[in-house]
């Protein structure tokens, strides 16, 4: 075995990954670097604002079909696994698309569930497991909050002539959160499965 130089050890540090390493923020939470996108400090903070509190609640939203998913009961079991699953997907990819406006627009996203926890205005679940009509109850207010806020800070955004905001809000959020609405609403219509409602046996 060749024996260890000084020259050698110099060589592996520097080959050797630098973990464990701390360092101060860059940019705190709540302020904003200027973009150029021709919009104003004012418009900007504002519209970041507006998106962190959907941020939080589409987060939320996300997590609670997912815990839906997993937590689900009863013969409908095979149909809701699967649309409650498809509904996070899509709501990943609305966290996703607003995360990354939030950036664009200087501000800086929030990220972690605590943070989420935090600003969210959905209601916290029990961390059991609910029947389905509850839960998609629970799914069903989710939306509805998601998008009288939405809708509110669209109309906002276009008046501020943050029209890429607007046109995220409008095009991707309301009409993404208002069609699982319509998918989740017609389970808790009460009609017979096997038989037409007021017929004779
Ligand atoms: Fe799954």
């Amino acid at each position: 075995m060749t024996p260890q130089t000084p020259q050698a050890d110099t060589i592996l540090a520097r080959a050797t990954p630098k973990a464990h390493q701390a360092g101060h923020e860059i940019q705190p939470f709540g302020h904003l670097v200027r973009m150029p996108i021709a919009l104003s400090e004012r418009v900007c903070s504002e519209s970041v604002a507006n998106l962190n509190q959907i941020l939080a609640d589409t987060i939320t939203l996300r997590d609670l079909y997912k815990k839906h998913h997993w937590q689900l009961v009863g013969p409908t079991f095979y149909q809701l696994h699967l649309l409650f699953d498809k509904h996070a997907e899509e709501q990943s990819e609305l966290v996703d698309k607003v995360a990354e406006r939030i950036q664009l627009l200087g501000g800086v996203s929030i990220a972690m569930a605590h943070d989420v926890a935090e600003t969210t205005l959905i209601p916290r679940p029990p961390k059991g497991r609910e029947q389905v009509a509850a839960q998609i109850s629970r799914l069903l207010h989710a939306h509805e909050i998601v998008l009288k806020e939405t809708r509110a800070m669209a109309r906002k955004a276009a008046e501020s002539g943050d029209d890429g905001t607007n046109d995220l809000l409008v095009s991707d959020v309301v009409r993404r959160n208002e069609l699982q609405t319509w998918f989740l609403a017609e389970h808790l219509v009460d009609t017979p499965l096997a038989r037409v409602d007021g017929t004779e046996d």
